[in-house]
């Protein structure tokens, strides 16, 4: 994708058509503050709004998580798109008619036909549930309960037991082998120099994946007995990210009360609809990304967590919770003994009154821990009594709350009988050791940073660490500065540069300021990936830190030759008798 091939009029239009406030406003509740808009940053959770909003430069800039950049980088990283489809997004707010040619959008054309692949499939699998070659997938639905209704909502289907099944169909319907090997509908593999390709998915249960526009994404294709694999699943695609997507959520979005059931199965989330706990959704697999709670978090406030009872669902379990946590969504935990997931339960096990009571009776996170912790002590005996204690303070010392402590350690000491004070008087403790512990990583953090050592889009930061702050400068005053050009460009041009990234954005800057272009942000955002535009717009923000001064800008290039000196010092172990003479001799004069 080649985002400056959309006309520099066309974007410069665009800028000056649809204010940065009306674009974030659907997002971000935004509160002015004299020129400034702040809110709470929809990239990353958080309690005080560290989001800020220019209208003079019509930016933005969150200063929690470092994520920056103007219209058309917003609507990228947060309906992510790629810059030609966030401008097409931008371009129909403001009403504009974008060019048909003269932009190369060969990424968007392919992630629709993927889609529409998608889609027909989707209806041929149906189909074909519905017609003869169907009878054992519909057969295996009915044993299991499944409505017609649930069918039809959930486009359920399957594929036949053949190895082109899909791919006969596909190729009527004008689609190539290519297309459906980009989908993933089709696989390949090469034998003796012939290839083959034959359909992904044979012979199974499917289940459309859908994302929250009622795309098809992907699919689930579950088997009609007891082999393995379980399942097979679109592997990551074009318009498919496994670690980003969730089952269900199209459905569970809209009416689910803020709550959400987070399920580790696509039956179980099946079932469940079908009992009528609509808001029931799945991670696909069962470790939960943190892009998926975070996805999560923008529809519900609470989350009952119903995996598996089996040890790994217990895990999975654990490991969810401490993910949700970092969202700051309320979290409850299904207690499952007695059926081993909610489809079972829900069909064997006392059926809908039952999970509704095991919904209503849910424990929150820290009575979830508390309860997994005293299952593994015996608490009728002083020493078990003593190291179920020993497990649960760090779990209480974790809770902020002052009152929240208080009213865990009360219940904790009438359990087991022993003093509430005794208790705190552990948690406190445990505080110290803890405060000690963070300040030290905090401070190894600061450390790496102060060394350049975290800056992932200038990875050469790390031991230039002299060089990069100059260049930094540079960058940050001409940015604020354009006028600084004709000067500047007397003393230092983009070679002078020592790291890679500053002097392609210090180059392009010259370059546009040069031919008598304007360097606003949304008109470089095509050159730089949304992440760059972070960290560009992290420099130009910084402007109000610096003198802004052409004699700031001169010790910086001063800085930079120095450093640049410094690296052409060599080695005197790889240098001739001759080459280490004449060194001397450079000296000497
Ligand atoms: P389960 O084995 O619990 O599957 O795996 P299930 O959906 O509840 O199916 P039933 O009830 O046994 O028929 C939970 C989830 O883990 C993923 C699927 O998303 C599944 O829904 N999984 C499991 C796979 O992707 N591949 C597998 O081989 C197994
Ligand atoms: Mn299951």
């Amino acid at each position: 994708m080649d985002g400056l091939a959309i006309s520099e009029e066309f974007l410069q239009e665009l800028r000056e058509r649809i204010d940065i406030e009306t674009v974030i406003s659907p997002y971000v509740n935004l509160r002015r503050r004299g020129r400034l808009m702040t809110g709470l940053c929809p990239f990353h959770n958080e309690k005080t709004p560290s989001f800020t909003v220019y209208t003079d430069s019509q930016s933005f800039y969150c200063f929690g998580c470092g994520v920056g950049g103007e219209i058309i980088t917003f609507i990228r990283r947060i309906e992510n798109l790629d810059f030609v489809e966030a401008v097409k997004t931008l371009a129909q707010q403001a009403g504009m008619q974008m060019p048909e040619d003269g932009y190369d959008d060969s990424l968007a054309k392919q992630r629709a036909k993927i889609l529409a692949a998608n889609r027909e499939a989707a209806k041929f699998f149906n189909e074909t549930l519905m017609g003869p070659k169907g009878k054992v997938a519909a057969k295996y639905l009915a044993d299991r309960g499944v409505t017609p209704a649930i069918i039809t909502r959930f486009g359920l289907g399957c594929a036949p037991d053949m190895w082109d099944g899909l791919l006969n169909h596909m190729r009527q319907k004008g689609y190539s082998a290519q297309d459906l090997v980009e989908a993933n509908l089709a696989n390949k593999s090469t034998k003796e120099d012939r290839t083959n390709i034959f359909d992904n998915f044979r012979n199974r249960l499917m289940i459309p994946i859908i994302d929250l526009r009622g795309n098809v994404i992907a699919f689930g294709g579950r088997v009609l007995d007891d082999s393995k694999p379980k399942y097979v699943n679109t592997s990551d695609t074009f318009v498919y990210k496994k670690s980003q997507a969730v089952f269900a959520l199209n459905f569970a979005k809209n009416g689910n009360n803020g709550k959400l059931i987070l399920a580790e199965g696509y039956m179980d989330v099946i079932a469940m609809h079908q009992a009528g706990f609509t808001n029931a959704i799945a991670c696909l697999g069962t470790a939960l990304t943190s892009e998926q709670a975070q996805l999560i978090s923008r529809y519900a406030s609470e989350v009952v967590l119903a995996y598996d009872s089996d040890a790994a669902g217990q895990e999975a379990t654990k490991k969810s919770i401490t993910v949700l946590n970092r969202t700051g969504i309320k979290i409850r935990v299904l207690s499952l003994s007695g059926g081993k997931d909610p489809d079972e339960i829900l069909k064997k096990q006392g059926g809908r009154a039952r999970f509704q009571n095991l919904l209503d009776g849910a424990a929150n996170d820290i009575e979830y821990k508390l309860l997994r912790e005293r299952e593994k002590f015996d608490t009728a005996t002083p020493d078990g009594k003593l190291n179920f204690l020993k497990a649960v303070v760090p779990v209480i010392a974790r809770l902020q709350g002052a009152i929240e402590r208080d009213i865990y350690a009360s219940s904790l000491a009438q359990e087991l009988s022993v003093d509430k004070e005794a208790i705190m008087l552990q948690v406190k403790e445990h505080d110290k050791k803890m405060g000690r512990v963070w300040d030290k990583e905090r401070f190894k953090a600061a450390k790496r940073e102060l060394m350049g050592y975290g800056d992932k889009i200038n990875l050469q930061k790390g031991g230039k660490t002299r060089a990069t702050k100059a260049e930094e400068v540079l960058i940050t005053s001409l940015l604020n500065n354009p006028d600084f050009y004709k000067k500047l460009s007397e003393k230092i041009g983009p070679d002078d540069f020592l790291t890679d990234f500053n002097k392609r954005l210090y180059e392009l800057i010259c370059t546009r300021l040069r031919d008598g272009k304007c360097i606003e942000l949304t008109l470089l955002s095509g050159s730089f990936t949304a992440e760059e535009m972070s960290k560009i717009t992290a420099l130009y923000v910084k402007g109000s830190e610096i003198s802004n001064t052409l004699e700031e800008c001169e010790d910086c290039i001063a800085v930079l030759a120095e450093e640049r000196d410094s690296l052409n010092v060599v080695n005197p172990a790889e240098l001739s008798d001759e080459e280490f003479s004449k060194l001397f001799q450079k000296k000497d004069q």
